[in-house]
């Protein structure tokens, strides 16, 4: 009999609302991804490295023209000078980024703390590690981080804080106020940082995305994690990055090496071209998402459902107690199958989920989709 070494995990919901939507053929506004395609320019260059003998190998740490290029991007969007020989390593995905960043740190016994709403892969990452979670929610219904809980979480065994921003699911955007908090909260203390960032290019009405690679005391401790998969509607690719100070990411890459050793090759001589050539995808994507929010929104504004406004992301979070009484899981699970539209019960986003009736929508849909979904969200 083999142990269950995450008792109380089942699949997760992504897959599970997936699922449901593809069983009952319905609008599947769940799971974050794009229903359209990445730049034509960028999979032409991943086909061209295929047929032209890039299918080996990588080096562990990633194609060096692909690291220079993300260093070159980090300089210009936060300022923030990184070494693209020893500090940057390219993933397959964030989320094993997040993972072995984790497992840089994490020994048995030591404790890390996450906010609910939390992406799911935080967790069970820690408790693989032999690690605790020490979960804070974020406050509702404007989720920010409550500063005295997490001076008060933080004790002699506190080795690691996971954050997010922009937040999934709640598109919160962290403020200077958060970064101040968070820089004396962990001074002088043995804590280290992931600082999830993998909607980086996705902000909205102009507010900037405060990486922690902005401010050097930080950056000294965090392990900066994005995914290509966001930025270029690639998301089936699997390739994400990681940042860390030179002792982090040699620890990172130790254990990275024995966990997949490289990332794939023909996508990541393929990111570095178009990184080069078209910079202006990243620049533009925060307004072509926010393009995308704005009609959602607008095509929301007869329904009954309650919008809670979201500063980043793709998703939009919506509060459905005026349609339904029911707990969310059920909501979702109805609306999947009788209404034909899946979104995210929000409360598998937390370990102690507050009593509340929010669902989470994604919005990179084709504007099509958004008005079909929206059709029939507005008649309930
Ligand atoms: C907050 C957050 N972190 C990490 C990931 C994982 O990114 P990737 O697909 O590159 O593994 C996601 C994907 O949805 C996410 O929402």
């Amino acid at each position: 009999m083999l142990h269950n070494k995450l008792p109380g995990k089942g699949t997760n919901i992504f897959t599970l609302m997936s699922m449901m939507a593809q069983q009952h053929d319905a609008i599947n506004l769940a799971q974050g991804f794009p229903d359209f395609e990445g730049p034509l320019a960028l999979r032409e260059r991943v086909a061209y490295h295929i047929a032209n003998g890039h299918n080996q190998y990588a080096p562990l740490a990633g194609v060096p023209g692909l690291c220079e290029q993300i260093a070159g991007k980090v300089l210009d969007l936060y300022g923030c000078k990184v070494d693209p020989e020893t500090q940057v390593a390219v993933t397959p995905g964030a989320t094993l980024g997040i993972y072995c960043a984790i497992t840089a740190v994490i020994r048995p016994g030591d404790e890390a703390i996450i906010f609910d709403p939390c992406y799911d892969t935080y967790e069970p990452g820690v408790i693989l590690n032999g690690g605790v979670t020490r979960h804070i929610n974020l406050t509702y219904p404007d989720f920010n981080i409550d500063w005295q809980k997490v001076r008060d979480t933080i004790n002699d065994r506190t080795r690691l804080l996971i954050l997010n921003t922009p937040h999934n699911p709640t598109g919160y955007l962290w403020t200077e106020d958060d970064i101040q908090q968070l820089t004396d909260a962990v001074a002088g203390r043995d804590i280290y940082i992931i600082s999830d960032e993998v909607y980086e290019h996705i902000t909205f009405d102009s507010q900037p995305h405060l990486s922690l690679l902005r401010y050097p005391e930080l950056a000294a401790r965090t392990f900066a994690i994005s995914s290509f998969g966001k930025t270029y509607h690639t998301t089936g690719w699997r390739v994400g990055y990681c940042i860390a100070p030179e002792a982090l990411m040699k620890e990172f890459l130790r254990i990275f090496q024995f966990i997949n050793f490289s990332t794939q090759a023909p996508m990541q001589y393929a990111l570095a071209d178009f990184l080069q050539q078209c910079p202006e995808h990243h620049h533009a994507l925060g307004d072509f998402y926010q393009q995308k929010r704005d009609l959602f929104i607008q095509l929301m504004s007869p329904s009954r459902f309650k919008l809670i406004p979201t500063q980043g992301t793709y998703f939009q979070l919506a509060e459905y107690r005026a349609i339904a009484a029911e707990p969310d899981i059920e909501f979702t699970a109805r609306l999947t199958r009788e209404h034909k539209v899946a979104a995210i019960p929000v409360s598998a986003f937390y370990r102690d989920p507050p009593s509340q009736h929010v669902v989470r929508f994604c919005f990179a849909k084709h504007d099509d989709t958004l008005r079909q979904a929206t059709h029939i969200l507005c008649r309930l």
